[in-house]
């Protein structure tokens, strides 16, 4: 695939300097100069669209730096997704996340670079399935993880993001509630709540990767390195880790912690974008990429915004249900910051 050319390679070079000293620190000049056509054709398409594209913290940094107008992590992407005028929403992260962008913006046009960006949390659960725990817990709250579907968001009483997930547990002022799908980030909420929480099975095929064996070699060869780990990871490896929080979480972190070394336990390009906001820190690795999250690609987005495809269709039963549980989880944390 060939991107429309409308000027010469130095000239875009000019053009977008400031965007390259964005990324300058991960990505070199020759794969930068790769992107630069099919960057300058999107940044023109999405304004004759009033197009608005929000991508996830896991996007590669030519899409998280050069062309994203709001970026963040899921509660983030959710939040905005309430807030922004454009005609038409590009969602660069996987599908749940354009599905919540539509359930919050039904009459938008929201569009999904790669409708196969799925995710490992979304396909371990049905509504079926959610239908059939309530019907074995009868009475108990129910709270999924955003990473489901809107079937599924449809079934539950509330959605949480791994932000957010305590306060919306404990909003519900229940002894008991049914947490679904990630089984880990469940066992992490229930270390900071005396909530009792039922959990499914779920897990997250990148974070399950990381092992505690890993993290104390991470310690042995690198010294002084302060680890970060998303809570989608094992108990065991949270608790080798110096912070745990969602990937918003690791960066308000850091910029209160301010250490020297750092490894982020969690997707690859994590911190190749954060860190254009911290020259100081030295990032080094392991980490995991997600195969759905890199689904996307700069010359994907253009040709979605060119064609207005793979629009995010959700029956309107469903579009209502799913947006009670989202309204929920946004209500809750408009309470926590009042
Ligand atoms: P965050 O909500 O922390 O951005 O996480 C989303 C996700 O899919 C992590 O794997
Ligand atoms: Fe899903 Fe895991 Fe990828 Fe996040 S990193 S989108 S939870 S598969």
């Amino acid at each position: 695939m060939l991107p429309p050319v409308a000027a010469s390679l130095p000239e875009l070079q000019r053009r977008y300097a400031d965007l390259y000293t964005r990324v300058s620190r991960v990505m070199p000049e020759l794969e930068w100069q790769a992107h630069l056509p099919w960057i300058d054709a999107i940044l023109r398409l999405k304004k004759q669209r009033n197009a608005v594209i929000l991508a996830h913290n896991y996007q590669s940094p030519e899409i998280f730096h050069a062309v994203a107008d709001l970026t963040g992590d899921s509660l983030a992407l959710a939040q905005q997704a309430t807030r922004t005028d454009a005609d038409v929403i590009v969602l660069c992260g996987v599908h749940f996340m354009a599905e919540t962008a539509k359930v919050l913006n039904p009459a938008k046009t929201v569009l999904i670079p790669d409708l196969e960006a799925g995710c490992s949390l979304a396909a371990s659960i049905t509504a079926a399935d959610v239908r059939l725990l309530k019907q074995r817990y009868p009475g108990v709250p129910v709270v999924a993880y955003v990473n489901t579907s809107a079937e599924v968001k449809a079934e539950v009483d509330v959605c949480c993001t791994s932000a957010n997930a305590v306060h919306v547990v404990e909003s519900l002022g229940s002894d008991r509630v049914i947490f679904l799908p990630d089984q880990y980030l469940g066992k992490w909420v229930a270390t900071q709540t005396k909530v009792k929480l039922i959990l499914w099975h779920g897990a997250c095929e990148v974070h399950d990767r990381f092992t505690a064996a890993q993290m104390r070699g991470i310690r042995a060869e690198q010294g002084e390195v302060h680890i970060l780990a998303h809570p989608e990871c094992t108990p065991e490896v949270l608790a080798e880790a110096d912070f745990v929080g969602s990937t918003a979480a690791m960066v308000t972190h850091l910029r209160k912690a301010q250490p020297k070394r750092v490894v982020m336990i969690t997707e690859c390009s994590m911190s190749d974008n954060v860190s254009a906001e911290f020259p100081h820190i030295e990032f080094t690795r392991p980490c995991n990429l997600c195969p759905y999250m890199k689904k996307n690609t700069l010359p994907k987005i253009h040709n979605v915004l060119q064609n207005m495809s793979n629009r995010i269709e959700i029956a309107p039963e469903v579009i209502e249900r799913a947006r009670r549980s989202l309204e929920r989880m946004l209500a809750v944390g408009r309470r926590e910051a009042a």
